[in-house]
């Protein structure tokens, strides 16, 4: 019989499981145990915490369905996701940062120059820049996918029962010979992450805020490119330093700048825009 106690129960436990040997699966479960171990020892956790998590992680999957994925919303606000997010950054490219969970996938494509507004109520703005790779070619026919909030903090997505249009402030544009992309669009406001479950009880005990700084999510991707996830935030607005999912990098916050009655755009636009911001995002190659 071997001699199994709080130190050597960890390799047990590893070597209870036949992985293949070098593994990438193999290195995170054995990895995931022996941190589960040490913080376990460590914390000298008993038997009325150790249940607290396990019945904290039971309500975060009762509460969960298709739309709300509770898991992903601990996850966020505990920034795993963002440091996730962090770690496949590549080098010289834009950082990544909050995909959320009401991106779709087959938003409409819009053409350069359009209003994506719908005509909501809210300040015009022209959004623009180019998409080129990391040595500085711009990448033509790179597809921008955006989505965002109104200008009260809702997605349309989350009040269809209200009569909206899950596809509204969002679409797919596609960038020109010159890789630039540009439309106009109202500012979002900030919104709170869901906080009447189980996450949300989380903030509370620790005193935390469940608000996001005001942002522009968006996908973009190009022949051979690595596709970026990632944000846009606004410069001199609330929560930028205690967005409750830790989204906010300073490479990620524009500057708008208000448009002068004598400005003249190089851009056929839709509509004409009361304030302006230029946002360039950069791809790395694939692999
Ligand atoms: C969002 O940015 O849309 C989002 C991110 C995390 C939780 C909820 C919403
Ligand atoms: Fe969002």
């Amino acid at each position: 019989m071997r001699e199994i106690n709080q130190y050597t129960l960890t390799e047990a436990v590893k070597s209870s499981f036949r992985t293949e040997e070098g593994s990438r699966f193999k290195f995170l479960l054995e990895n995931f145990i022996d941190h589960l171990h040490d913080f376990t020892r460590e914390a000298n956790l008993t038997h009325e915490e150790w249940m607290g998590i396990l019945n904290f992680l039971y309500d975060c999957g009762k509460i969960s369905t298709p739309e709300r994925h509770e898991f992903i919303l601990l996850s966020d606000v505990l920034g795993f996701s963002a440091l996730v997010d962090m770690i496949n950054t590549r080098g010289g490219a834009t950082e990544g940062s909050n995909l959320g969970p009401f991106y779709l996938d087959d938003a409409p494509q819009m053409r350069l120059g359009a209003d994506m507004s719908g005509g909501r109520e809210g300040a015009t703005v022209l959004v623009h820049g180019q998409v080129r790779d990391t040595l500085g070619n711009p990448l033509p026919g790179a597809i921008v996918d955006t989505w965002q909030a109104d200008s009260a903090g809702t997605y349309p997505i989350q009040e269809q029962e209200r009569g909206q249009d899950k596809y509204d402030l969002r679409a797919k544009f596609v960038a020109d010979e010159k890789g630039r992309y540009f439309y106009t669009t109202v500012l979002p406001k900030p919104y709170t992450v869901p906080y009447d479950g189980p996450v949300g009880r989380l903030l509370r005990a620790g005193n935390r805020h469940a608000w996001r700084a005001a942002h522009l999510h968006y996908i973009v991707r190009a022949a051979g490119m690595r596709a970026i996830t990632t944000e846009v935030f606004f410069e001199n607005t609330e929560y930028l330093d205690n967005d409750a999912v830790f989204g906010v990098r300073k490479s990620l916050i524009a500057k708008i700048e208000p448009v002068r009655k004598s400005d003249v755009f190089e851009y056929d636009l839709e509509k004409r825009p009361d304030a302006k911001f230029a946002f360039d995002f950069v791809l790395a190659p694939e692999g």
